[in-house]
């Protein structure tokens, strides 16, 4: 085909999709000057993600003032639907946006949504929701910001160690020299979930701390499933529970609420430091949580979405395989335990 057909069998896929986003609530003019980074959430009211947004909405704001020129930040939540995200990438494709975040609905399935904003040579960063491997080599210009996931683990589990070591009579109430555990999981297939999970075990046994397992169960990241499990465990296990390892910090502050209603003391971990988690920390009700640092991952997808469009993304540094940045994770411990 030769070029001319292309630009305009392009420009009329392109006046397609206007017409077709049209319809999922989003109009906008295209104004030249303007730099456009669009933003696609798996869910509206996930605590840890809307940590890394409002600090990308920082981020911009600093960046508007030092290169003096709008940015427009549009920030959509696809309400947990693969379907629902693509027709936003659709519509910021349409739109001509310079660069695409994308924190995936579905992560094992990006394939697709991969290759289309390929055909529109724009650059795509995940976040948060990582992507397969083979996904994110399937093109150039695809990239990845979050944390190590494995990394996370063990400083939760260093953590937990640590803390038995200081405080053995309060955490093992029995006294059997066996900490009796519960896990509260995140979504299945979430990467965090199935390396914070193994890799946490992993840390306790090879500290050599005894454990028995009474239950796992996920409520998805969330605060209020995580509330209604515990409150189940309470009543099946009661003050049995000595120790609850939680993928993040909403389901341990869900756990916390409904030991207190139980009348249960028991040592609880988190993972994120929202800022709920870290004023459960302060108060010593939380024991630990490791600082996944949101603010950290905000600052670097708006620092490599303006390089993208600044075409210095090669400058950049720590950029891992050429795709992966990875921000550093820190364990944060109670003060405060009783
Ligand atoms: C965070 C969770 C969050 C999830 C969403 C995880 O890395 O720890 O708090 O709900 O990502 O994808």
């Amino acid at each position: 085909m030769d070029t001319m057909k292309k630009k305009l069998l392009w420009g009329a896929f392109v006046i397609a999709l206007v017409i077709a986003a049209s319809g999922y609530g989003i109009h906008e003019e295209i104004k030249e000057d303007e730099l456009k980074i669009g933003v696609s959430l798996y869910i509206e009211d996930d605590a840890f993600v809307n940590s890394i947004v409002s600090s990308m909405q920082t981020q911009a704001m600093l960046y508007e003032q030092k290169v003096d020129k709008k940015v427009m930040l549009n920030i959509a939540c696809a309400d947990g639907s693969q379907r629902q995200q693509n027709k936003q990438i659709e519509k910021y494709i349409a739109l001509q946006y310079d660069v695409i975040c994308v924190n995936l609905v579905d992560r094992t399935n990006a394939a697709t949504l991969i290759d289309q904003v390929k055909a529109a040579d724009i650059p795509l960063i995940f976040f948060n929701r990582e992507p397969v491997k083979e996904d994110i080599f399937r093109q150039e210009d695809v990239y990845y910001v979050g944390t190590d996931s494995k990394e996370t683990a063990k400083k939760q589990g260093q953590a937990v160690a640590e803390l038995y070591e200081k405080y053995a009579d309060i955490m093992d109430k029995n006294k059997d020299g066996v900490l009796q555990y519960v896990i509260l999981e995140g979504e299945m297939g979430h990467q965090d979930t199935e390396l914070r999970c193994e890799y946490v075990l992993q840390t306790l046994a090879e500290a050599g701390i005894a454990l028995e397992k009474l239950d796992t169960d996920t409520a998805d990241w969330l605060y209020t499933p995580a509330e209604a499990i515990m409150e189940e465990w309470a009543r099946e296990f009661g003050n049995d529970i000595e120790l609850v390892l939680s993928n993040n910090d909403e389901m341990a502050l869900g756990a916390i609420d409904a030991l207190k209603q139980a009348n249960i003391s028991a040592a609880v971990f988190g993972i994120d430091a929202t800022p709920a988690g870290k004023e459960a920390v302060r108060k010593g009700e939380m024991w630990a949580t490791v600082d996944c640092d949101a603010e950290q991952q905000g600052k670097t997808l708006l620092d490599m979405a303006t390089a993208l469009i600044e075409n210095k993304i090669t400058e950049k540094e720590g950029i891992k395989e050429g795709r992966y940045i990875r921000v550093p994770v820190t364990a944060l411990i109670s003060e405060n335990i009783k």
